[in-house]
């Protein structure tokens, strides 16, 4: 979508997969869907440095909603939940000098059941506009999969016509997936800064590999459609909560770098391990997910358990690109894999070389590689190394 928006992958936290429809504040007052979750949420992206490395939005997913909308017709938070109200709320987030995100569906109701924009779009655009938000989420529960592709643009001038510049996130393309029809790009690029494409994630290993199993087997079909603007979204970052392990952690940020996906945070920035922390805040990870190219990268080999990635990046000789690179092993054998490979092999052509820099041991020297190098490397099981591949351009 041509707004001007997301000319990179948007970054920030999301709320849903860490704190889903908690909404008995009395029972779990720190994890219910409140305002002082995301105000919290909001400080703790500022002072645990996540802002100063490029987060930016704090984005309530479902469950905001009272049940019913005012006398108006307009949306309302739930009151207990929300006392001060949703624009008080984005006041506070941009007082923290960041971005605020809220989530709606295109259908009757939310998919927890809350009212949706359907038979109220311009109304519900202009709340938008009037409490200053940000970045709008578009779900797609209690809707027909073939309305979507005139409803989601729709919905999309309505807010364009507010003249508040918003992030529009659409969910479209997984409900026409999973009803059989092939989702429009070309009108999604058009409508949409981002599109889910596909399950929701949960947390587990399990999960990232189908995502990126997803990924990689319609890479063909849904990869070139990502660009300054608009980008395939594979869904939230779930590194620091139950289910990763530190290596499994270190997968899922750098396929999610290879794939320039958005990196939404879903987890509780008050407890996170130091180790986990640091993975988030990788500054040469972010600079390959935010690669001003805005390419995105490929799976361009799988075997016995092996997987590399790669992501033409920034910056180009000539007609070559550097790379981003990634080997991740799914064996479970329990032990470093050795894998070797010749750089042509994975496309890495330029006659000069490349610097090689391991993005997880940033301390470890660069090594220069050619075209007809051997690299040799070992994968730990479920784990991932990564490297930043730069052409050489001086002789
Ligand atoms: C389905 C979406 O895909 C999720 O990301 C989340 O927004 C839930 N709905 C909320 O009900």
């Amino acid at each position: 979508l041509d707004n001007g928006l997301a000319l990179t992958p948007p970054m920030g936290w999301l709320a849903w997969e860490r704190y889903r429809c908690i909404v008995d504040c009395v029972a779990y007052p720190d994890d219910c869907i409140s305002e002082q979750l995301f105000r919290r949420t909001a400080d703790l992206l500022v002072s645990e440095g996540y802002a100063d490395v490029g987060y930016e939005y704090v984005i309530i997913d479902d469950c905001w909603l009272a049940l019913e909308r005012d006398s108006d017709g307009r949306l309302q938070p739930d009151p207990q939940r929300f006392p001060s109200g949703i624009k008080a709320l984005a006041d506070y987030v941009h007082s923290r000098g960041l971005k605020f995100g809220i989530y709606e569906d295109f259908g009757t109701y939310t998919c927890a059941g809350y009212p949706g924009v359907v038979g109220h779009m311009q109304t519900d655009a202009q709340t938008f506009a009037d409490w200053e938000v940000d970045y709008v989420k578009l779900d797609g529960c209690w809707s027909k999969p073939e309305d979507m592709d005139t409803g989601y643009p729709l919905f999309g001038q309505y807010l364009n016509q507010t003249g508040r510049p918003m992030v529009y996130s659409c969910s479209w393309p997984v409900y026409q997936e999973f009803a059989g029809i092939e989702p429009d790009f070309e009108s999604l690029k058009e409508n949409c800064n981002l599109w889910r494409n596909y399950v929701d994630i949960d947390d587990s290993w399990e999960e990232v590999e189908i995502i990126m199993d997803y990924f990689a087997e319609r890479q063909d079909r849904i990869a070139d459609h990502a660009g300054p603007g608009h980008w395939n979204d594979p869904d939230m970052l779930i590194i620091g909560n139950y289910g990763l392990s530190y290596d499994q952690s270190k997968v899922q940020m750098a396929i999610w770098a290879i794939l320039a996906a958005p990196l939404l945070i879903s987890t509780e920035l008050r407890d996170i391990k130091p180790e986990y922390k640091a993975i988030l805040q990788n500054k040469d990870i972010l600079a390959v997910n935010q690669d001003a190219l805005g390419i995105q990268g490929h799976r361009i080999n799988s075997s016995a358990g092996i997987e590399i990635w790669t992501r033409p990046i920034s910056p180009l000789l000539g007609d070559k690109y550097s790379y981003a690179v990634a080997f991740v092993s799914h064996r479970i054998d329990g032990y470093p894999y050795l894998i070797s490979v010749n750089l042509a092999e994975i496309g890495l052509t330029s006659a000069q070389g490349y610097n090689f820099q391991d993005l997880y041991d940033p301390e470890s020297p660069p090594e220069i590689l050619k075209p007809d190098s051997i690299l040799s490397i070992r994968v730990n099981p479920s784990g991932v190394v990564f490297y930043r591949a730069t052409i050489i351009t001086a002789l």
